[in-house]
Protein backbone atom coordinates (compact mmCIF):
# COMPACT_ATOMS: atom_id res chain seq x y z
CA UNK A 1 0.00 0.00 0.00
CA UNK A 2 1.06 3.55 -0.78
CA UNK A 3 2.28 5.65 2.50
CA UNK A 4 -0.68 7.60 3.64
CA UNK A 5 0.80 10.63 3.10
CA UNK A 6 0.92 10.24 -0.95
CA UNK A 7 -2.60 11.22 -0.59
CA UNK A 8 -2.52 14.43 -1.04
CA UNK A 9 -6.70 15.26 -1.11
CA UNK A 10 -9.69 13.63 -0.30
CA UNK A 11 -11.96 16.13 -0.51
CA UNK A 12 -15.60 16.56 -1.55
CA UNK A 13 -17.71 19.00 -3.73
CA UNK A 14 -20.13 21.58 -2.35
CA UNK A 15 -22.91 19.18 -3.08
CA UNK A 16 -21.50 16.72 -0.17
CA UNK A 17 -21.04 13.36 -1.27
CA UNK A 18 -21.03 10.97 1.91
CA UNK A 19 -17.90 9.41 2.73
CA UNK A 20 -19.45 6.43 2.50
CA UNK A 21 -21.36 6.94 -1.18
CA UNK A 22 -18.15 8.49 -3.06
CA UNK A 23 -14.44 9.18 -2.65
CA UNK A 24 -11.84 11.36 -4.49
CA UNK A 25 -8.47 10.78 -4.00
CA UNK A 26 -5.58 13.24 -6.07
CA UNK A 27 -1.71 12.42 -5.74
CA UNK A 28 1.59 12.55 -7.38
CA UNK A 29 2.35 10.09 -10.39
CA UNK A 30 5.09 9.43 -9.17
CA UNK A 31 4.08 8.38 -5.61
CA UNK A 32 1.63 6.07 -6.72
CA UNK A 33 2.87 3.03 -8.75
CA UNK A 34 1.91 0.15 -7.39
CA UNK A 35 2.13 -3.04 -9.43
CA UNK A 36 0.04 -4.19 -12.02
CA UNK A 37 -2.44 -7.49 -12.82
CA UNK A 38 -1.13 -8.93 -15.56
CA UNK A 39 -4.67 -7.76 -17.64
CA UNK A 40 -3.99 -4.34 -16.67
CA UNK A 41 0.25 -4.94 -17.60
CA UNK A 42 -0.79 -6.32 -20.47
CA UNK A 43 -2.48 -3.03 -21.95
CA UNK A 44 -0.28 -1.30 -21.59
CA UNK A 45 2.73 -3.50 -22.62
CA UNK A 46 3.89 -1.55 -25.54
CA UNK A 47 2.84 2.14 -24.40
CA UNK A 48 5.60 4.89 -23.50
CA UNK A 49 7.10 5.03 -20.19
CA UNK A 50 4.91 8.42 -19.45
CA UNK A 51 1.92 6.85 -20.44
CA UNK A 52 2.59 3.46 -18.08
CA UNK A 53 3.12 5.34 -15.19
CA UNK A 54 -0.12 7.93 -15.81
CA UNK A 55 -2.42 4.18 -15.86
CA UNK A 56 -0.52 2.78 -13.14
CA UNK A 57 -1.15 6.00 -11.21
CA UNK A 58 -4.62 5.89 -11.72
CA UNK A 59 -4.99 1.91 -10.97
CA UNK A 60 -3.18 2.41 -7.76
CA UNK A 61 -5.19 5.43 -6.80
CA UNK A 62 -8.54 3.45 -7.78
CA UNK A 63 -7.78 0.69 -5.74
CA UNK A 64 -6.68 2.62 -2.62
CA UNK A 65 -10.46 4.39 -3.23
CA UNK A 66 -12.36 1.09 -3.63
CA UNK A 67 -10.40 -0.22 -0.33
CA UNK A 68 -11.71 3.34 1.83
CA UNK A 69 -15.34 2.64 0.21
CA UNK A 70 -14.92 -0.88 2.27
CA UNK A 71 -13.81 -3.53 -0.66
CA UNK A 72 -11.25 -5.56 0.69
CA UNK A 73 -8.67 -6.49 -1.90
CA UNK A 74 -9.56 -4.52 -5.63
CA UNK A 75 -8.95 -6.85 -7.99
CA UNK A 76 -7.63 -5.81 -11.46
CA UNK A 77 -9.21 -3.06 -12.88
CA UNK A 78 -9.33 -4.00 -17.06
CA UNK A 79 -9.84 -1.69 -19.66
CA UNK A 80 -12.91 -1.88 -21.67
CA UNK A 81 -12.75 -1.65 -26.10
CA UNK A 82 -13.93 1.89 -25.46
CA UNK A 83 -10.92 3.03 -22.74
CA UNK A 84 -13.46 3.38 -20.07
CA UNK A 85 -11.96 1.45 -17.26
CA UNK A 86 -14.29 -1.43 -15.72
CA UNK A 87 -15.29 -1.03 -12.37
CA UNK A 88 -16.12 -3.98 -9.65
CA UNK A 89 -19.89 -4.23 -9.81
CA UNK A 90 -21.48 -1.83 -7.86
CA UNK A 91 -18.77 0.74 -8.29
CA UNK A 92 -18.20 3.45 -11.02
CA UNK A 93 -15.50 5.53 -11.08
CA UNK A 94 -13.42 8.60 -13.29
CA UNK A 95 -9.60 8.88 -13.36
CA UNK A 96 -7.56 11.84 -14.26
CA UNK A 97 -3.96 12.36 -14.76
CA UNK A 98 -1.39 15.40 -16.20
CA UNK A 99 1.87 14.80 -16.37
CA UNK A 100 2.49 15.07 -12.94
CA UNK A 101 -0.68 14.59 -11.26
CA UNK A 102 -2.68 11.80 -10.71
CA UNK A 103 -6.33 11.99 -9.42
CA UNK A 104 -9.71 9.38 -8.75
CA UNK A 105 -13.06 9.38 -8.22
CA UNK A 106 -14.85 6.36 -7.23
CA UNK A 107 -18.74 5.65 -6.08
CA UNK A 108 -21.09 3.25 -5.08
CA UNK A 109 -24.07 2.47 -7.38
CA UNK A 110 -26.58 2.58 -5.11
CA UNK A 111 -25.81 6.22 -4.08
CA UNK A 112 -24.27 7.92 -7.08
CA UNK A 113 -25.39 7.84 -10.83
CA UNK A 114 -22.69 8.87 -12.32
CA UNK A 115 -19.15 11.02 -11.89
CA UNK A 116 -16.82 12.46 -13.66
CA UNK A 117 -13.51 14.39 -12.96
CA UNK A 118 -10.77 16.06 -14.66
CA UNK A 119 -7.32 17.46 -13.85
CA UNK A 120 -5.81 20.11 -16.25
CA UNK A 121 -2.22 21.92 -15.95
CA UNK A 122 -2.86 25.72 -16.10
CA UNK A 123 -2.02 27.62 -19.30
CA UNK A 124 -2.07 25.05 -21.92
CA UNK A 125 -5.64 26.02 -23.83
CA UNK A 126 -4.10 28.81 -25.66
CA UNK A 127 -6.44 30.84 -27.81
CA UNK A 128 -5.40 29.29 -30.96
CA UNK A 129 -7.43 26.35 -29.94
CA UNK A 130 -10.54 28.61 -28.80
CA UNK A 131 -12.27 27.94 -31.68
CA UNK A 132 -12.68 24.59 -31.54
CA UNK A 133 -13.27 23.96 -27.91
CA UNK A 134 -15.95 27.15 -27.16
CA UNK A 135 -19.27 28.35 -27.94
CA UNK A 136 -19.33 32.39 -28.54
CA UNK A 137 -21.23 33.08 -25.31
CA UNK A 138 -17.95 31.30 -23.77
CA UNK A 139 -15.41 32.92 -25.95
CA UNK A 140 -17.05 36.31 -25.28
CA UNK A 141 -16.76 35.96 -21.35
CA UNK A 142 -12.72 34.79 -22.13
CA UNK A 143 -12.44 37.86 -24.34
CA UNK A 144 -14.07 40.34 -21.14
CA UNK A 145 -11.99 38.83 -18.85
CA UNK A 146 -8.72 41.42 -18.31
CA UNK A 147 -6.27 38.83 -16.73
CA UNK A 148 -6.60 35.01 -15.61
CA UNK A 149 -7.84 34.40 -19.51
CA UNK A 150 -5.33 31.26 -19.91
CA UNK A 151 -6.79 29.98 -16.37
CA UNK A 152 -10.41 30.39 -17.00
CA UNK A 153 -9.77 28.89 -20.65
CA UNK A 154 -8.41 26.21 -18.96
CA UNK A 155 -11.00 25.59 -16.27
CA UNK A 156 -13.92 25.80 -19.25
CA UNK A 157 -11.85 23.10 -20.72
CA UNK A 158 -11.64 21.01 -18.09
CA UNK A 159 -15.00 21.57 -17.01
CA UNK A 160 -16.34 20.16 -20.32
CA UNK A 161 -13.58 16.97 -20.11
CA UNK A 162 -15.39 16.07 -17.08
CA UNK A 163 -18.82 16.28 -17.56
CA UNK A 164 -17.62 14.50 -21.15
CA UNK A 165 -16.46 11.37 -18.66
CA UNK A 166 -19.61 11.67 -16.52
CA UNK A 167 -22.09 11.97 -19.54
CA UNK A 168 -20.47 8.60 -21.35
CA UNK A 169 -21.25 6.90 -18.22
CA UNK A 170 -24.60 7.33 -18.72
CA UNK A 171 -25.08 7.29 -22.53
CA UNK A 172 -21.63 5.68 -24.39
CA UNK A 173 -22.27 8.67 -26.32
CA UNK A 174 -19.64 10.97 -28.08
CA UNK A 175 -20.32 14.73 -27.28
CA UNK A 176 -18.43 17.63 -28.98
CA UNK A 177 -16.85 20.80 -27.05
CA UNK A 178 -19.35 23.13 -28.67
CA UNK A 179 -22.03 21.02 -27.14
CA UNK A 180 -21.99 21.86 -24.42
CA UNK A 181 -21.67 25.31 -22.22
CA UNK A 182 -19.64 25.65 -19.16
CA UNK A 183 -20.45 28.64 -16.94
CA UNK A 184 -18.02 29.05 -13.69
CA UNK A 185 -18.24 31.61 -10.69
CA UNK A 186 -15.50 33.01 -8.96
CA UNK A 187 -15.53 31.07 -6.32
CA UNK A 188 -15.59 27.15 -6.21
CA UNK A 189 -18.38 26.17 -8.87
CA UNK A 190 -19.72 25.48 -12.32
CA UNK A 191 -22.46 24.33 -14.50
CA UNK A 192 -22.31 22.22 -17.75
CA UNK A 193 -24.99 22.58 -20.08
CA UNK A 194 -25.17 20.15 -23.11
CA UNK A 195 -27.09 21.51 -26.23
CA UNK A 196 -30.43 19.94 -26.94
CA UNK A 197 -30.92 16.77 -28.88
CA UNK A 198 -27.56 15.68 -27.81
CA UNK A 199 -27.57 11.95 -25.96
CA UNK A 200 -26.25 13.92 -22.95
CA UNK A 201 -29.17 16.48 -22.87
CA UNK A 202 -31.26 13.85 -22.79
CA UNK A 203 -29.58 11.77 -19.51
CA UNK A 204 -28.46 15.42 -17.99
CA UNK A 205 -30.53 18.61 -18.61
CA UNK A 206 -27.81 20.58 -16.86
CA UNK A 207 -24.90 19.88 -14.38
CA UNK A 208 -23.51 21.68 -11.28
CA UNK A 209 -20.13 20.71 -9.95
CA UNK A 210 -17.58 22.11 -8.41
CA UNK A 211 -13.46 23.61 -9.57
CA UNK A 212 -10.63 23.63 -7.62
CA UNK A 213 -6.55 24.28 -7.39
CA UNK A 214 -5.15 21.60 -5.91
CA UNK A 215 -1.86 22.63 -6.46
CA UNK A 216 -0.61 25.94 -8.02
CA UNK A 217 -0.49 24.87 -11.60
CA UNK A 218 -3.55 22.94 -11.81
CA UNK A 219 -7.15 22.71 -11.70
CA UNK A 220 -9.39 20.09 -11.04
CA UNK A 221 -12.92 19.77 -11.77
CA UNK A 222 -15.59 17.41 -10.43
CA UNK A 223 -19.17 16.48 -11.17
CA UNK A 224 -21.35 14.20 -9.05
CA UNK A 225 -24.59 12.80 -10.63
CA UNK A 226 -26.54 11.91 -7.55
C1 LIG B 1 -11.74 10.43 -22.90
C2 LIG B 1 -11.16 11.80 -22.66
C3 LIG B 1 -12.21 12.66 -21.96
C4 LIG B 1 -9.94 11.66 -21.73
O1 LIG B 1 -9.40 12.89 -21.43
P1 LIG B 1 -7.80 13.16 -21.45
O2 LIG B 1 -7.59 14.58 -21.04
O3 LIG B 1 -7.26 12.67 -22.73
O4 LIG B 1 -7.19 12.26 -20.35
P2 LIG B 1 -7.44 12.26 -18.77
O5 LIG B 1 -6.16 11.98 -18.13
O6 LIG B 1 -8.23 13.42 -18.32
O7 LIG B 1 -8.41 10.99 -18.60
C5 LIG B 1 -8.00 9.74 -19.03
C6 LIG B 1 -8.85 8.70 -18.35
O8 LIG B 1 -10.22 8.86 -18.72
C7 LIG B 1 -10.84 7.59 -18.68
N1 LIG B 1 -11.61 7.48 -19.89
C8 LIG B 1 -11.20 7.17 -21.14
N2 LIG B 1 -12.24 7.23 -21.99
C9 LIG B 1 -13.32 7.60 -21.27
C10 LIG B 1 -14.68 7.82 -21.59
N3 LIG B 1 -15.14 7.70 -22.82
N4 LIG B 1 -15.52 8.16 -20.60
C11 LIG B 1 -15.09 8.30 -19.32
N5 LIG B 1 -13.79 8.11 -18.96
C12 LIG B 1 -12.93 7.76 -19.93
C13 LIG B 1 -9.76 6.52 -18.52
O9 LIG B 1 -9.81 6.08 -17.20
C14 LIG B 1 -8.49 7.31 -18.78
O10 LIG B 1 -7.40 6.93 -17.98
P3 LIG B 1 -6.70 5.47 -18.14
O11 LIG B 1 -6.66 5.18 -19.61
O12 LIG B 1 -5.36 5.65 -17.53
O13 LIG B 1 -7.61 4.55 -17.39
C15 LIG B 1 -10.71 12.49 -23.97
O14 LIG B 1 -9.58 11.84 -24.47
C16 LIG B 1 -11.78 12.45 -25.05
O15 LIG B 1 -11.79 11.55 -25.87
N6 LIG B 1 -12.68 13.41 -25.07
C17 LIG B 1 -13.78 13.41 -26.01
C18 LIG B 1 -14.24 14.78 -26.40
C19 LIG B 1 -14.54 15.64 -25.27
O16 LIG B 1 -13.86 15.68 -24.27
N7 LIG B 1 -15.58 16.43 -25.38
C20 LIG B 1 -15.89 17.35 -24.32
C21 LIG B 1 -17.21 17.91 -24.59
S1 LIG B 1 -18.26 17.62 -23.25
Amino acid sequence: MMPAEAVRYDGSCRVAIPPEAGRLLLGHIAELQEPLFPEEAEHIRRAVDKRRREFCAGRTLARQALCRLGLTQPGALPVREDRVPEWPAGFLGSIAHTDRFCACAVARRAAIRSVGIDLETCGQVKPELWDQLFCAAEKEKLLAVEDKQLFLATLMFCAKEAFYKLQYTLTSAWLGFTDVTVVVDGQDRLMVTPAEGTPAAKAVPFMRGSYSQPFPDTVMCQCWLV
